[in-house]
């Protein structure tokens, strides 16, 4: 199977589907991670704040696949905001992975009223050049504060990892993200266990295509050329999710996904929830 692949605004070329790891951490952690990576997925989205980049270092060097076959993208956590707090954060990071070169490095979360995401992103920035990351962006940055870092410094960031599906597409984000070569990454993009996948609508379209509800949602994300990350423990679902790319939804049915626009899941704002 081959997936599908973006370049991001650096030039790096990403897998259009990524395995979400949040909640995956020991053992039982490592073996999912495995599971996933042995199903095919090469992109693996973990955080210092998941607790779990040591499983995801071992599950790619024990996994007997090249390295530079993974695009491995871990998060600076809220409360390492900070200059001299990245450069530490990040070495910590790089070092439970056990990687020398980190492919994309995020800051996690804004956390406005800190006032020191610009000093990560200089942080970030100075690390990339040094050649110890290959991509850096962001999550959950509202457009006032890209537009803040672009700015600043006229580095912008490749990505920004954000909450989204069909309850919650984001559609006003997401053409600012186009006007500034900013691939967005969707974050929850099954609906992280909600009622999304039993809607009559997409459980409807998706047996008209002979697909899973998840494959159809995730088809949803790719045809508009968002990069979901999808989350499983299960190895049957890890496979069915990677594996999406092989029939179309018509416009109308991509809007009917669409219509379902009702908000976030779980209401964290990041405009004024903080995340440390
Ligand atoms: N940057 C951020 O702030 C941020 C925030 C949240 C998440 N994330 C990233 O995004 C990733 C995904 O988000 P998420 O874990 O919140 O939610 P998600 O991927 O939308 O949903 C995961 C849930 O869906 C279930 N599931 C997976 N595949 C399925 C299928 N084919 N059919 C039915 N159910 C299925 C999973 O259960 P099983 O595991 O039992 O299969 C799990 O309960 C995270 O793991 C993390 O990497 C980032």
């Amino acid at each position: 199977m081959t997936i599908p692949t973006y370049t991001l605004n650096d030039g790096l070329e990403i897998p259009a589907v990524g395995f979400g790891t949040y909640k995956l951490t020991e053992n039982d952690g490592f073996e999912s991670i495995s599971a996933a990576i042995n199903a095919g997925y090469r992109l693996l989205d973990t955080a210092a704040m998941y607790g779990n980049e040591a499983e995801v270092g071992r599950a790619i060097a024990e996994s007997g696949i090249p390295r530079e076959q993974f695009i491995v993208t871990t998060k600076l956590r809220g409360r390492a905001l900070g200059f001299d707090e990245t450069m530490l954060a990040f070495e910590e990071s790089r070092q439970l992975l056990g990687l020398d070169v980190v492919d994309i490095y995020l800051i996690h979360w804004p956390n406005p009223r800190l006032n020191r995401y610009l000093d990560s992103w200089q942080a970030m920035i100075e690390l990339k050049d040094d050649g110890l990351i290959r991509s850096i962006g962001v999550c959950n940055f509202p457009r006032q504060h890209l537009q803040k870092l672009i700015d600043a410094t006229g580095v912008t960031p490749s990505i920004n990892q954000i909450e989204l599906h069909p309850y919650f597409p984001q559609s006003e984000l997401r053409t600012f993200h186009a006007e500034h070569g900013i691939q967005t990454e969707s974050w929850s993009p099954l609906g992280r266990g909600s009622e999304l996948l039993r809607e009559q609508v997409i459980v409807d379209i998706a047996s008209a295509h002979g697909v899973t509800p998840a494959q159809a949602v995730l088809r949803w994300h790719t045809q508009q050329g968002l990069l979901p990350l999808p989350k499983s423990a299960t190895t049957e679902r890890q496979a069915l999710n990677l594996n999406s790319f092989g029939f179309n939804l018509s416009l109308a049915e991509l809007n009917a996904f669409t219509a379902l626009e009702r908000g976030r899941i779980g209401g964290l704002d990041p405009e004024t929830v903080e995340i440390m």
